[in-house]
């Protein structure tokens, strides 16, 4: 029992000695591995995996195989270790970094990160060794954050006011650059007409966490405008496949007709509810 335990301990010691020579040694040929091309794209919290595999998913024995994953900062140039696992040692240099075990052992390195943060974007570097061989690769992690975005009409806060605004609030989005694009359809014309005046972008702002936020307010004089207007907001941004737009349709007349509709279904009701209530009481 105890020399089995010391046995295997000292084959496990063997392991690690054999791998941390071979991290010194430089790349032979032979062993090669895929990540998943040169930059990979993921969202703010996410959570990642950086792919780093053994083409052909090889069935390989646990004890010969050793993995190293560093990251390259944007801001802080200097190479640190995020993960390590060789012989008996498994390191998690980041909280929750994590290569799984079962999948090494099928030639799959691939580095796990849960809740992925801004400042975590930059170079990657995988260093597996399969004993005798090793092989690394390199790709990087850009994190983005996709805006929230809210299109509404300003409540005009003077009564009687020729004008009228429309806003277009992006939040919290990574990185900073960004395009806002006003367009309007209007009853007559219903194909896209891109506004290019009356329309101001605000100051970029900067949350705690890194992200931004902009607004852009398109001012309108409704009295000029057609009934039935839709404006249109068309945000382009990194972390968009494709532009995303949002519709606001500014009708007055409609606001009213509903208002209108609520209060002769009050007028009607109120009597029938007296009815009720006086036939309850009297009966
Ligand atoms: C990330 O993984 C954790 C468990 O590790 C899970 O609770 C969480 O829902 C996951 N988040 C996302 C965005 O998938
Ligand atoms: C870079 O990161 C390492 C490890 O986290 C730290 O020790 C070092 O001080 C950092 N350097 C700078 C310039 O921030
Ligand atoms: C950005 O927008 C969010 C959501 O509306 C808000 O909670 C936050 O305070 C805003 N940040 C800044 C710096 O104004
Ligand atoms: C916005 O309105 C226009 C015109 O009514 C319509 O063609 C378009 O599909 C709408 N887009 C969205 C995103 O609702």
């Amino acid at each position: 029992m105890a020399s089995s335990w010391v046995s295997e301990w000292q084959a496990g010691y063997m392991a690690s000695l054999v791998l941390v020579l071979l991290w010194c040694m430089p790349i032979a040929g032979g062993l090669e591995v895929d990540m998943a091309g040169m930059t990979q794209m993921v969202f703010l919290h996410d959570n990642v995996t950086i792919t780093c595999k053994i083409p052909g998913s090889p069935r390989l024995d646990i004890d010969t195989v050793g993995i190293i994953w560093f990251v390259k900062n944007e801001l802080n140039k200097s190479e640190v270790k995020v993960f390590e696992f060789y012989g008996n040692h498994v390191e998690s240099f980041r909280p929750g970094a994590t290569v799984p075990l079962l999948g090494l052992e099928s030639g799959d390195a691939s580095l796990h990160l849960p809740e992925v943060q801004l400042w975590e974007a930059g170079e990657y570097r995988c260093m597996l060794v399969v004993t005798p061989d090793k092989a690394e690769g390199k790709i990087m992690l850009e994190v983005v954050a996709y805006p929230t975005i809210r299109l509404f009409v300003k409540p005009s806060t003077v009564r009687n006011d020729e004008e009228e605004h429309i806003i277009c609030e992006l939040d919290g989005f990574y990185p900073e650059a960004f395009s806002i694009k006003w367009g309007k359809y209007t009853l007559k014309d219903s194909q896209f007409q891109e506004i290019t005046e009356g329309h101001v972008t605000g100051p970029t702002l900067k949350n705690d966490d890194g992200t931004f936020n902009v607004s852009s307010y398109l001012t309108l004089k409704p009295s000029l405008e057609d009934h039935g207007t839709t404006y249109q907001c068309v945000v382009l941004h990194r972390s968009l496949l494709v532009p995303k737009k949002l519709n606001v349709t500014l009708s007055e007349e409609g606001a009213k007709d509903v208002h209108f509709a609520f209060l002769a279904f009050l007028v009607l009701l109120f009597p029938a509810a007296y009815a009720l209530w006086r036939c309850v009481l009297y009966k």
